[in-house]
């Protein structure tokens, strides 16, 4: 399993049935994508992109229309049960039996994988998810925080070596995600390819090594977080001198300046241009001096927005 990826996904497409007064509605177009092994991967996406369809096809949750896809090496319709035995996922919608406590639920999540009782660690588990105080209450008296992570902990208790998690932050508290986050970062660390979808844009920014966008069914954009993040083009460099100019001089309006307001320049900018120098160069040669400058970074919703926009209009 070394070079090969942990999910490898080949022109899936899905359309769901049509029901009722409901048309039929295809979800995903013809998806392809690698999830390296070892990565902490995420899936961004407006809402009803596809995300779930996406990781619910990976779990055997949802039958995909046409395509393949193999988990950890094994094609998930050749082989199902192999296959999700190699994926613990924590989907969109929480369904917790509330009359199970956390203890109980895991211990028989562990039963239908198979694993013998001296293997399980059911409150070894529920200790890194801050829920070892709750392991025998009754899961309808846990909090939406909480049950999300009791999910987390049902989908890890086989230990898998892909961990899905599907809005895994959603109605959890400030405090409680970082928690859900530093127990993410851990198991990656440790090995765990993890896969999430967030709509935390700066969450994905932080936390991910790779990043897939998709919109409306495809695939716009997988790299990188870093080639992502630097495919963008815009920098801002703004300017503000000692002296109120009220035009651009000459060597500066070259570089592209633009008069903002008396002593106030605004240079737009690709990141690769690395283009400061010289306009800080012909500042100085036009005999001005910087008071004051800041630069504006592209951040991933910027790219986002990008991206989808031009997916739209294509
Ligand atoms: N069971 C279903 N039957 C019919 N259509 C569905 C079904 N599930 C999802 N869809 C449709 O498929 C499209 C993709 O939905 P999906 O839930 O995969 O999106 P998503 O990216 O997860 O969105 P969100 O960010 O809101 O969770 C949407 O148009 C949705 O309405
Ligand atoms: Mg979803």
């Amino acid at each position: 399993m070394t070079n090969q990826p942990a999910i490898s996904i080949r022109n899936v497409t899905k359309t769901y049935a049509p029901r009722g007064k409901a048309p039929a509605k295809t979800a995903l177009h013809g998806i392809d994508l690698d999830i390296p092994a070892g990565s902490l991967f995420a899936l961004l996406g407006p809402n009803g992109a596809g995300k779930s369809t996406l990781i619910n096809i990976m779990a055997g949750l949802v039958l995909k229309s046409t395509g393949s896809v193999s988990v950890w090496g094994t094609d998930i319709d050749e082989d199902p049960r192999r296959a999700r035995a190699s994926i613990g996922v924590v989907p969109q919608e929480l369904n917790i039996d509330p009359f199970f406590t956390p203890h109980a639920l895991l211990d028989l999540q562990a039963g239908l994988y198979g694993m013998p009782k001296a293997d399980r660690k059911p409150l070894e588990l529920l200790k890194a998810l801050g829920l070892a105080d709750k392991a025998d209450s009754y899961a309808r008296t846990l909090s939406g925080g909480m049950r999300r992570r009791l999910m987390v902990a049902k989908a890890m208790i086989h230990r898998p070596p892909i961990l899905v998690l599907d809005e895994p932050t959603a109605g959890v508290d400030i405090d409680l995600r970082k928690q859900l986050w530093d127990y993410v970062r851990e198991l990656n660390a440790l090995g765990t390819t993890v896969l999430l979808t967030t709509h935390y844009l700066e969450e994905a920014e932080e936390l991910c090594d790779r990043i897939a966008i998709i919109t409306d069914g495809r695939l716009v954009a997988h790299d990188s977080k870093d080639a992502l993040l630097s495919r963008l083009d815009g920098k801002e460099l703004r300017v503000e001198l000692t002296t109120a100019i009220e035009s651009v001089p000459p060597k500066l309006a070259e570089l592209g300046g633009e008069y903002l307001g008396p002593g106030k320049l605004l240079f737009r900018y690709r990141r690769s241009d690395s283009i400061v120098g010289r306009i800080l160069a012909a500042i100085a040669s036009e005999g001005l001096t910087v008071a004051d400058l800041s630069t504006v970074e592209a951040d991933l919703e910027d790219i986002f927005l990008q991206l989808t926009r031009a997916a739209r209009a294509a």
